[in-house]
């Protein structure tokens, strides 16, 4: 009987093994954008390209504005300038700027980056409380993008290489710089 069992067994165990649902399924066929956007999901955007790219967008946006000549062109773009820095100078001072003054122990470079974000906070301010078409309000926007792209200048040229020499868990923190943002964007209506 075992025999038998035993042969059975023989005969049927390659039928078995075939018979297997196979594991490596082919995937169905995705978009280009399903296939980005699962691989941004799957691997975040580390803190510093994170950052890096608020800037870029954000220098894109001054440099548009130059362009315009029309006043409803303009707020609104002075708008959507406005937002965006508030947003980013948020989760700078909330999260990368703690953890970055904690890390690379170089007091003055983030105490010299709270100040700039003071004033252009300032600024910024001043600008929500014109509107386009009044006197000094290009200029405004003008001087708001020279000052930032100085402390930009400073952030990329100093503050993150130092970062990214240091300890700091660059892809943890930009998990979070992410999701904050994105809260952020939310609650401003972005
Ligand atoms: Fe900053
Ligand atoms: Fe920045």
């Amino acid at each position: 009987m075992w025999e038998y069992v035993r042969q059975m067994t023989l005969v049927l165990e390659p039928l078995i093994m075939t018979a297997k649902p196979s594991t490596t399924t082919p995937a169905k066929p995705k978009s280009k954008t399903a296939r980005k956007t699962a691989r941004a999901a799957a691997k975040p955007a580390d803190a510093i390209k994170l950052l890096k790219a608020d800037h870029k967008e954000v220098k894109g946006y001054f440099k548009q504005y130059e362009g315009l000549e029309n006043d409803a062109d303009k707020q609104a773009l002075a708008d959507k300038i406005c937002l965006a820095l508030i947003v980013h100078a948020q989760i700078e001072e909330e999260i990368f700027y703690p953890a970055a003054r904690e890390t690379i122990d170089d007091d003055d470079l983030l105490d010299e980056a709270e100040v700039e974000h003071a004033s252009a906070k300032q600024l910024i301010a001043e600008l929500q409380a014109m509107k386009a078409g009044d006197r000094l309000f290009d200029a405004k926007v003008t001087v708001l993008g020279e000052y930032i792209d100085h402390h930009v200048e400073e952030e990329e040229s100093e503050m993150f290489p130092e970062s990214r020499d240091s300890d700091l868990n660059l892809k943890e923190l930009g998990v979070m710089l992410a999701a904050r943002k994105a809260e952020l964007m939310a609650q401003f209506g972005m």
